[in-house]
């Protein structure tokens, strides 16, 4: 759909638009898979702060809001960016105050499932934090901060695509085959989730290790981009299993990150221990749930 636009509009407004992370496409298809896998008591808090929108919407707010002086605060809470030198992100040097897509998460997740907040400082929460958890998936969002995550690189795609690398990996090459058809690729790619993999990446909530992920990923893809900048249909056929890899195990981090912080919503505060007659059975596992510390 976006490449449709762009062949009206001009390759220009790839360029722009594509700056601002995955594109529509991968944000929808990252909240559709999430979706398929919240727990009954996350739904339930993701009806009460966004009503009829779903997470596959919701994902796209951050991006409208970016013209918006109002939330010129957040714009570099959507990428990480680290030194190329560097094995891992160190977020000591890498987002020393916090405002970077890694510290982002926990940040809004929290916030989402914060009862004492305001219901429309939950909502905006809820819709920074889901996007942010895509961004963090598109491995150029822990890249480099000298071409400004790729969007410096010129790249041409597929013969006569006038694009950069960094929309290559937000939307290009996402919609190559597709057409648009986000919702097609989102049932697909839940069709094809390994049950091992899907359990791997839910296990893993911390988003430091998300952004290593990525940002190992990023070292191969400036390792492996052509020496004219051009690519093609086996550059597509090399990297396309890495999106898609990327964008399912987005949508089921989403599912279980968000699992988790409405679980805790919904636990009241714990009380103090008070003293219990010797013999007393240990408290069942649901009682002894405690709100936990933003992870
Ligand atoms: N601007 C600067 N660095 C960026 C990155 N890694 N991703 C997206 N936008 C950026
Ligand atoms: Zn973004
Ligand atoms: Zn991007």
């Amino acid at each position: 759909m976006q490449l449709r636009c762009a062949a009206f509009l001009g390759s220009a407004l790839i360029a722009t638009h594509a700056a601002w992370g995955w594109g529509g496409e991968g944000h929808q298809i990252v909240g559709a898979i999430a979706m398929t896998r919240l727990t009954p008591e996350a739904r339930a808090a993701i009806v009460e702060l966004l009503g009829d929108e779903d997470l596959a919407t919701a994902g796209l707010w951050a991006d409208q809001i970016r013209g918006d002086p109002t939330y010129d605060w957040a714009k570099p809470f959507h990428y990480v960016n680290l030194p190329r030198t560097a094995e891992a992100i160190d977020l000591a040097r890498d987002c020393p105050t916090g405002e970077c897509v890694v510290a982002a998460i926990p940040r809004f997740l929290a916030e989402a499932a914060n009862r004492s907040l305001p219901h429309e400082k939950r909502k905006e929460a809820l819709k920074f934090a889901v996007h942010f958890i895509g961004d963090l998936h598109q491995p150029l969002h822990a890249g480099y901060k000298d071409d400004l995550g790729g969007n410096r690189i010129q790249i041409v795609a597929f013969g006569d695509q006038k694009t950069n690398l960094h929309a290559l990996w937000d939307t290009v090459l996402i919609n190559h085959r597709t057409s648009g058809d986000w919702k097609r690729l989102a049932e697909e790619l839940v069709a094809a989730a390994q049950p091992g993999l899907v359990a791997e990446w839910q296990s893993n909530l911390d988003s430091t290790d998300w952004a290593n992920e990525s940002a190992a990923i990023t070292r191969a893809i400036y390792r492996d981009l052509p020496a004219d900048q051009k690519v093609d249909e086996a550059y597509y056929a090399a990297n396309i299993e890495t999106i898609r890899r990327r964008l399912t195990a987005g949508g089921y981090r989403m599912a279980a990150a968000l699992n988790k912080a409405f679980a805790a919503a919904a636990v009241p505060a714990p009380v103090a221990p008070t003293a219990k007659p010797s013999g007393q059975r240990a408290p069942a596992a649901e009682d002894r749930r405690q709100v936990p510390a933003a992870d």
